[in-house]
């Protein structure tokens, strides 16, 4: 089992207890000078700073700590401040930053590249899981026909002067970080702010983006920047801009025009650098013929988009086997128990690649997430796959593949019956073996032996694809019972 350990150089308890979170051991020091006293003596796996460090002081503290690229050093910064830092010194591989400590996601796939480069002693971006240092750094995982596709086209983008970039794909199928690659590739140095369109009542919204000049309206007890403005030379990113109101579009496409803004109630125009980027998982195609998108917009958006390929497609399928064994490397959801869980069963690995995860690839994480749950022994089984019973295909009144081992198709809900099946995996997963079957399920042997004969299961009873009903085996079944 890894071990993690921390050290948060801040004194905010907020700092310390996030550390606490994703940490068997934290430690505490005041200042850098301290903290690179302790980090000389014991050696920790991450070092969490707050506030904005001067690079003299990042140079000295990774020149002072490198040991085998370790530790890492996370800078948690507020709105994007100390993103300066994170450039100039990015070729260390070491340093990350973080916008604040309400960025848990982008913690986890931080330690998760840590724990990767940990055990392979070599820098994320060589070790199996992802295409280049690129996806590396942003914890893009995957190496299918797709992923390669998509890398090639964010470089393409991320290294032309191409603005405003469009972002599509299914939910779930990673268009914020694409992003955050374009960033990383484009404005090492800059801030990356993001908004969701859809989060925000179209006035919110509106002075979000733009800011609002003193007295525009009742609250505006002073002059406030937009977003827009914060995302000074990086990136802003605007996130479901399907859902943006359409008022706010025509103000958007003069943004996009004219490249500068004006504050809700402001005289002055304010010039906007960032890059915006913006994702959808609607076809704004069809937002537009159905008069819920600008036309205009859509075209000025869709200069040369980058289109994220569905999990399940062709091309990304072969990416589904790497997810889960990535998750399961990198899941922080139970520190100390998901170190234990080596790998999976064949079994599970079949279940996990026949499904056709509509929710992507967040819907893969939790699943491995609610495995690491479930899971009693060193590997993830069948028994502890559980796919999302209320499948998003049946919302959208699209019938579900049927997947061959998820409960999510299953159409009798029957306890007897589940529970049937449940055994009768378990003996076919252990290949027979009744303790390791036992151990499997959480019950005794005598209990197995009792529920084995109460149920009638046999070796060589398979289970059929979509339901629980059962046929014995073919000519080579040894209709064998277990007791
Ligand atoms: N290639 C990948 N490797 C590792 N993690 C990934 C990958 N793609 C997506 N993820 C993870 O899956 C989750 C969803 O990704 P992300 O938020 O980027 O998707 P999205 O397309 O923006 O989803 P939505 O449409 O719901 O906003 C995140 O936790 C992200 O880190
Ligand atoms: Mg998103």
């Amino acid at each position: 089992m890894v071990q993690r350990r921390v050290l948060v150089v801040s004194r905010h308890s907020e700092i310390q207890q996030f550390g606490r979170r994703f940490a068997q051991e934290v430690l505490v020091a005041d200042d850098i000078a301290e903290a690179m006293d302790i980090a000389a003596t014991v050696e920790p796996d991450l070092i969490l700073l707050d506030g904005v460090p001067r690079p003299v002081e990042i140079r000295s503290f990774l020149d002072a700590t490198d040991n085998n690229c370790r530790p890492a050093i996370v800078v948690i910064g507020t709105d994007g401040a100390g993103a300066d830092c994170f450039s100039q010194f990015a070729q260390s591989g070491r340093l990350y930053f973080l916008s604040s400590v309400n960025d848990s996601d982008r913690l986890q796939q931080i330690l998760g590249s840590i724990q990767i480069r940990s055990q392979s002693g070599q820098p994320a971006g060589a070790n199996g899981f992802f295409a280049d240092d690129l996806a590396a750094s942003v914890s893009m995982a995957g190496k299918s026909k797709a992923i390669l596709h998509t890398i090639k086209m964010i470089k393409l983008v991320a290294g032309s002067n191409c603005n405003p970039v469009l972002i599509t794909g299914e939910t779930g199928t990673g268009k914020e970080l694409v992003a955050k690659a374009v960033h990383t590739y484009r404005h090492p140095n800059g801030p990356f702010v993001a908004v969701n369109c859809a989060a925000l009542t179209a006035n919110l919204l509106e002075s979000e983006l733009f800011g609002h000049a003193k007295g525009s309206f009742t609250s505006a007890d002073k002059e406030k920047s937009g977003l827009l403005e914060l995302a000074g030379e990086g990136s802003i990113f605007l996130d479901e801009i399907s859902e943006m109101p359409l008022d706010l579009q025509a103000k958007l496409l003069r943004v996009l025009q004219e490249k500068t803004f004006r504050k809700v109630g402001g005289i002055s125009d304010v010039v906007c650098k960032a890059t915006i980027m913006a994702s959808s998982n609607r076809d704004l195609r069809s937002e537009v013929q159905a008069n819920r998108f600008r036309r205009d917009l859509y075209y000025r958006l869709n200069i040369c988009p980058i289109s994220i390929a569905p999990l399940a497609s062709a091309g990304r399928r072969a990416d589904i086997r790497l997810l889960a064994e990535f998750f399961l490397k990198t899941s922080t959801v139970c520190p100390g128990k998901a170190e234990k869980i080596t790998s999976f069963t064949e079994m599970a690995l079949e279940a996990i690649e026949q499904h056709n995860w509509p929710g992507n690839v967040r819907e893969l994480r939790n699943v491995i997430d609610r495995a690491i749950l479930l899971e009693t022994t060193d590997k993830i089984g069948l028994s502890s796959i559980l796919i999302d019973t209320q499948d998003f295909d049946q919302l959208d009144s699209v019938a579900p593949e049927p997947s061959a081992n998820s409960f999510a198709a299953t159409p009798d809900f029957s306890l007897d019956k589940a529970e049937r099946q449940l055994i009768a995996r378990a003996l076919q997963e252990s290949g027979w073996q009744k303790t390791r079957a036992a151990a499997l399920l959480g019950i005794t042997r005598a209990t197995l032996y009792a529920k084995v004969k109460q149920h009638n299961i046999q070796r060589g009873t398979y289970l059929s694809k979509n339901s629980l009903d059962e046929s014995p085996c073919s000519a080579q079944s040894e209709h064998a019972a277990v007791a």
